[in-house]
């Protein structure tokens, strides 16, 4: 009887689990940070020296950061910070000119970091 009673609630835990992890953004916050990080692929794409494929992924990146929810600040300045990047990352990947240089302006790490981060 116990046995199946902590069956049945892992099968509920694993689901509500399973549940949750379909709403949730591709990469988490920390994920996307990662990769602003001197080896990261956003700090590649950043120095302009990058591939299509890299090009894309940091716009996936971008785009998970702004479904993500901040720990620190409110939803309407996340969007004012995340929208700029995201059309940027957009512009990046279409290759118009200047598109990386608008996108290091927009991923200003210290401006983001001090409304947002804990
Ligand atoms: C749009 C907002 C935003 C921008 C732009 C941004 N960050 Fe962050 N960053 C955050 C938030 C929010 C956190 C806190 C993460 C958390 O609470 O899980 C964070 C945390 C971090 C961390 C710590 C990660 C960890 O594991 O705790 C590093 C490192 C970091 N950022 C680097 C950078 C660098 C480098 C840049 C610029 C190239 C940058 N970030 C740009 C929002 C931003």
């Amino acid at each position: 009887m116990r046995i199946a009673l902590s069956l049945g609630l892992l099968a509920l835990f694993v689901t509500a689990g399973y549940l949750r992890a379909e709403d949730k953004p591709k990469y988490t916050i920390k994920d996307v940070m990662k990769e602003c990080k001197p080896k990261g692929v956003i700090k590649k794409v950043l120095s302009g020296d990058s591939t299509d494929a890299e090009k894309k992924k940091v716009l996936e990146l971008f785009e998970a950061l702004a479904a993500n929810k901040p720990s620190k600040g409110d939803a309407e300045s996340w969007k004012k910070f995340n929208d700029p990047i995201v059309a940027a990352a957009k512009d990046v990947v279409d290759g118009k000119d200047g598109a990386v240089a608008t996108l290091k302006k927009a991923a200003n790490c210290s401006d983001c970091h001090a409304e947002h981060k804990k």
